[in-house]
């Protein structure tokens, strides 16, 4: 279809221009995306930006937050807040240690076994961590989805999966992301 190619070019070619410069997209280390992906979870983006850098500086691999302190953990969070994300992800730590030999799975069942990994940061993992071609659906791509195509009945992952573009699954997901943080957003939408 036509217009849907459209749309995926011009959505990446806004990406190219727009798109905000992360730390945890100038990084390929999986357990560094994983951190920023269960940080993001309820924690605005500015506060992230904060507490990500000295976070990894006090625990730079999986291994080390596995071999730390859960207080050593509940410190370095501070600030956070929902400190049951910080508990879950030292016992992820602990399990990946041990039952993946300290290398984070990227297949999305084996994330999503894993403490504090639902189907969100599981896919989100798996697409920026691991370049698969998944779709990633988060409150911002949500709404960008139901505003781009209204009135389609189809449950969002699925609508989700379906306009994925062939290829870039990674800069398609983080440019919806951008476009629902930025763009289309919740009270001020300027999506035309
Ligand atoms: N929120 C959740 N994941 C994000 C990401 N990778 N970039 C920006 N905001 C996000």
């Amino acid at each position: 279809m036509k217009s849907i190619s459209n749309c995926h070019r011009a959505i990446l070619q806004w990406y190219r221009h727009h798109g905000r410069n992360f730390p945890w997209r100038r990084t390929k280390d999986p357990f560094r995306i994983l951190v920023s992906e269960v940080m993001l979870q309820q924690t605005q983006v500015s506060r992230v930006l904060q507490k990500y850098p000295p976070f990894l500086r006090r625990f730079p691999t999986l291994s080390r937050l596995a071999l730390a302190s859960q207080a050593d953990v509940l410190r370095a969070w501070q600030g956070m807040g929902y400190n049951n994300r910080a508990v879950r992800l030292h016992l992820l730590a602990k399990k990946v240690r041990k039952e993946f030999n300290g290398r984070l799975p990227g297949a999305i069942t084996d994330l999503q076994s894993l403490p504090g990994v639902g189907r969100y940061t599981a896919h989100a993992v798996a697409c920026f961590a691991f370049r698969q071609h998944v779709p990633v659906v988060d409150t911002n791509i949500a709404r960008v989805l139901s505003r781009l195509l209204p009135r389609q009945r189809a449950d969002l992952w699925s609508l989700a999966e379906r306009v994925l573009p062939s290829r870039k699954a990674y800069d398609w997901n983080q440019a919806l992301m951008d476009l629902g943080a930025t763009v289309c957003t919740a009270s001020n939408p300027r999506c035309d």
